[in-house]
């Protein structure tokens, strides 16, 4: 049953998620499993990193397609025989050809490695499967080691697509991060980012930060708007235990970010990206020009994550070895002792975590459509599922009237979708549609399991 359930769930789309461990300093505010190097031996770890990426790729089931010129193109075009309509993101077909779109280089700071590194593991994917040329090759880069020449090598690499760690144009407020970029950096990085990639530039800007104010902040939003991309990606500050932010803000050194004023911030500004002509497609993402992030949407395709690399999260089926269950996947985080697992096993798998048959519905019909906010849900759903209407699952759940009540969520003929007031608090709403989603799945009998 998980087999046949899993099957026609999983997308066919593969994302490798190499991470680079090494920062050049600890920000402030930031937990994330990173390193400052100290001799770090770049050739053995780009020597990791290959053979873990060939590991898990294997592990994956994704392969290379070796069927001549054109290939790629027939793979396509009967995949939409098969029902799957290009650029379309329902991609719930059991005829899924296994391929990767995207590869995404995060951290750490993944522009402290030589473009030689990056090449180097998209020539591992580009060997192991077909890496078509209009894939998405993202790098996170970090004003400070993304110089224009920097850049351009990237680029030179594969890489076609950067996401900035801008965080701020206020100088005291980069100083507060522990960022070594001055906004002066960070806005020259832009530039030459968009001279490089145009269309095809994130930023990152965080808000809720200690002492900040809706009115500068908003400012700085603005400033951005005049001068940034098609994506943009805000984070509120979230004050994590063990960082140096904490403590000061803890021992009273720095006063604690007002919630209220972070809500405030994120409302205005999301009006404001909107007016600006960006759509929301995420709780943090924005996009306009039809800029999405392809690797973003492969979570919500409950396509295939592969983490590789010091404390990489991945989620995939190792359908390579015979496996059917989706699992999580975390590599060991300190990079030594990675490096010497990766060189005794091939790979560096620290937990390997079993998802439950539950988790698997819900990506695909709840948070993607919810995410995505189109109409035509009740329509992908019967693909999905044609036993159990929209109705059944979320038409006499009191929690779903009251959220229609506030005006948060809405539930007609044509499907589910939260509102605009909704998205905002869109992760509140999921726990209530997931709890009513997982009841109704186990009350599912086998019989209505779709065959895949
Ligand atoms: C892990 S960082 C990696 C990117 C790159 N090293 C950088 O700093 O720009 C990715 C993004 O996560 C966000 N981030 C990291 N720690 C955060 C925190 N504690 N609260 C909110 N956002 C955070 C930052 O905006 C950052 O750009
Ligand atoms: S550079 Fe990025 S990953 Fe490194 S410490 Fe700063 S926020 Fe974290």
């Amino acid at each position: 049953m998980a087999g046949a359930a899993q099957g026609h769930l999983s997308s066919g789309s593969h994302a490798p998620y190499p991470q680079w461990p090494y920062c050049e300093k600890r920000c402030s505010y930031c937990n994330f499993n990173k390193y400052i190097p100290r001799g770090v031996d770049e050739a053995a770890l780009r020597r990791c990193l290959v053979t873990e990426a060939q590991t898990l790729l294997r592990l994956s089931g994704v392969r290379r397609w070796v069927l001549g010129a054109g290939s790629w193109e027939l793979c396509r075009a009967a995949e939409q025989v098969a029902g799957i309509l290009e650029g379309s993101a329902m991609s719930s077909s059991p005829f899924s050809f296994p391929r990767v779109e995207s590869v995404f280089f995060g951290g750490g700071t993944p522009s402290l490695a030589s473009p030689h590194t990056v090449a180097a593991v998209l020539e591992a994917v580009a060997q192991a499967t077909h890496l078509p040329a209009d894939s998405e090759v993202t790098l996170e880069a970090n004003p400070t080691s993304a110089s224009g020449s920097r850049l351009a090598a990237f680029g030179a690499a594969g890489v076609n697509r950067l996401s900035i760690g801008l965080q701020s144009l206020d100088d005291a407020e980069l100083q507060l991060l522990g960022r070594t970029h001055s906004a002066r950096d960070a806005l020259q990085t832009l530039e030459e980012a968009q001279r490089l990639f145009p269309g095809r530039v994130s930023v990152d800007l965080m808000l809720g930060l200690p002492a900040q104010q809706v009115g500068p902040w908003l400012r700085q939003l603005q400033e951005l708007l005049r001068c940034c991309d098609d994506h943009v990606s805000l984070y509120q500050l979230s004050l994590e235990r063990g960082t140096t932010l904490f403590t000061q803000v803890q021992q009273g050194s720095l006063p604690a970010p007002d919630p209220e004023l972070a809500a405030e911030m994120y409302q205005e500004g999301r009006a404001v990206l909107r007016e600006a002509g960006f759509r929301q497609y995420e709780v943090s993402n924005f996009a306009r020009n039809g800029a999405l992030s392809t690797h973003n949407w492969t979570y919500w395709r409950c396509g295939q994550y592969l983490g590789v690399g010091p404390g990489a999260h991945g989620r995939f089926i190792p359908q390579g070895a015979g496996g059917h269950t989706r699992e999580a996947r975390i590599q060991t985080l300190e990079p030594d002792s990675w490096m010497k697992e990766v060189m005794l096993f091939g790979h560096g798998t620290r937990r390997r975590i079993p998802l439950s048959e539950l988790e698997l519905p819900c990506p695909l019909p709840t948070l993607w459509f919810l995410h995505l906010c189109p109409f035509l849900f009740s329509q992908h759903w019967q693909q999905f599922e044609p036993q159990l209407t929209l109705w059944d699952l979320f038409g006499a759940s009191k929690e779903v009237k009251e959220l229609q009540e506030q005006g948060l969520l809405l539930l007609d003929h044509r499907g589910l979708r939260c509102s605009w007031e909704g998205l905002a608090v869109l992760d509140s709403l999921l726990l209530s549609l997931l709890s009513r989603l997982q009841e109704a799945w186990q009350q599912r009998t086998p019989s209505s399991v779709p065959r895949g």
